[in-house]
């Protein structure tokens, strides 16, 4: 609701819809961003939350008690301001509010953030306040933004979403970063994925996802890693891993033209390069794992094939396109047990990682499934997973086995690329890193 009774009897509106209540007497609520006294005339910026509002104090037209409480607000105390919307283009969203009336609701004495350079450690320890200051608001409003964009996409092509566990049995992707917890006296895993559930709905309903947060208990301190991320995973049955491809670059196409088309401030806010943007659309250039090697070693990297592709490979191989680029067909020793094997060289497995450009690695993992049973019976065995866990994995092979391939894209690192920001951290608003739990 934009407009509604405030409690003394007013108009109370929403920064945003000012625009139609130029001229009259309203009421803002929100917190104190900014604080000027140029001698008898005051500027308090107010931000709701939809928008800043510039409030004008005249101390010649103000009772002396509204005056001095102006003039003795301090930064995010949240006030009650009572006004006439003037227009006013200087202002940042074209109004201003000639104040008449204020009162405080919240004092907030000493705030910690200052309009001044803070270290990140420091920010981080006050994640919880730092949310409000309008970088981070920027880069937040594009998560969700973005987030909207992937769900609408998929509600408009049936996609059914299916809500996969956060406790697990069983691991879905490698031993080597799991969270594990006491479930009752057996071990759980927080989830590393929800595929392997989202697989068992493909006979359901056919094409499926979630979205979700996933848990890696990475060791790495490195600006592209959580431990706690949002992955959204869809799982199409019947498509291939070529199909599968095509599929991700129109998603992403449809995430980063969405952004383009509502958070076009932000972006600007954030000094986003958005001719860089503009250019995303399909076909996304597609590598094989063989080439990406040979591409990485001509340009001075020591990767081997048969080696995993490390971050530095990755800006190698990013630094040839301006698109976004598919790594297909990797070697299957350094992907997942549930790759399907390749039939034309069985060293390999039907798989991409999709690298955004500038640098910004990894956002994409999918592949095609293995769908016979005697050989994902034999990765499972062959990557030393429990096979008393996948009992029920391996019944989607015995009972109507069919074609399917799905991906997973980490929320956070599509935003910070769409956004330009170097660290994932500040594309969740609670990142969980390796030495941070709190706030
Ligand atoms: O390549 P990954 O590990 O793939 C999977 O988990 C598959 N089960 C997905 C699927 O096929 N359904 O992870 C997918 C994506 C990565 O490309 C990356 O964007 C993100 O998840 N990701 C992380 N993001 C932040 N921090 C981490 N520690 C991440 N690990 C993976
Ligand atoms: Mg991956």
């Amino acid at each position: 609701m934009s407009t509604e009774e405030s409690p003394r009897g007013r108009q109370m509106v929403e920064v945003k819809d000012l625009g139609q209540h130029e001229g009259t007497e309203v009421v803002v609520s929100g917190w104190v961003d900014q604080l000027r006294v140029h001698g008898k005339v005051a500027f308090v910026v107010v931000r709701d939350g939809t928008g800043y509002l510039q409030c004008v104090l005249v101390k010649r037209e103000l009772p002396e008690e509204v005056w001095e409480a102006g003039i003795g607000l301090t930064q995010e105390s949240s006030v009650e301001v009572t006004g006439t919307v003037r227009v006013e283009p200087r202002s940042p969203g074209g109004y201003e509010l000639g104040l008449t009336g204020l009162e405080l609701l919240g004092p907030s004495p000493e705030y910690p953030i200052q309009p001044k350079e803070h270290g990140p450690e420091f920010l981080l320890d006050h994640r919880h306040l730092w949310l409000r200051s309008s970088q981070q608001r920027a880069g937040l409003k594009v998560r969700s933004e973005v987030e909207q964009a992937a769900l609408d996409f998929l509600y408009e092509r049936d996609f059914v979403r299916i809500d996969t566990p956060i406790l697990t049995g069983s691991i879905g992707e490698h031993a080597g970063t799991l969270f594990e917890t006491d479930y009752f006296g057996q071990s759980a895993f927080l989830a590393q994925t929800g595929q392997l559930y989202a697989e068992a709905a493909c006979p359901a309903f056919r094409n499926v996802f979630c979205f979700g947060p996933t848990f890696r208990a990475e060791k790495s301190k490195t600006r592209r890693h959580l431990t706690e991320f949002w992955m959204l995973e869809p799982e199409m049955a019947f498509v291939d891993s070529d199909g599968n491809m095509t599929f991700q670059e129109e998603l992403v196409t449809a995430m980063v033209r969405w952004a383009l088309e509502r958070c076009r401030p932000e972006l600007e806010y954030l000094e986003r390069d958005l001719s860089k943007l503009e250019q995303v659309k399909p076909p996304f250039p597609r590598l094989s794992y063989t080439d990406a090697v040979e591409l990485c070693r001509k340009k001075g990297s020591e990767v081997k094939w048969g080696e995993d592709l490390g971050a530095p490979d990755e800006t190698l191989i990013s630094e040839e396109f301006s698109l976004p680029v598919f790594i297909f067909n990797y070697p299957k020793k350094v992907k997942a047990f549930y790759m399907k094997e390749n039939p034309e060289n069985t060293d390999t497995v039907l798989c991409d990682d999709l690298l955004a450009p500038e640098g910004y690695g990894e956002i994409i993992g999918g592949s095609q499934r293995e769908d016979d049973l005697d050989r994902l019976l034999a990765r499972i065995q062959e990557e030393n997973l429990p096979e008393e866990a996948y009992g029920w994995y391996l019944d989607l092979r015995r009972f109507g086995t069919f074609p399917h391939s799905g991906f997973g894209i980490g929320l956070e690192r599509t935003v910070a690329w769409i956004t330009g920001r170097r660290h994932i951290r500040e594309m969740i608003p609670f990142p969980r890193l390796i030495n941070r739990l709190y706030p």
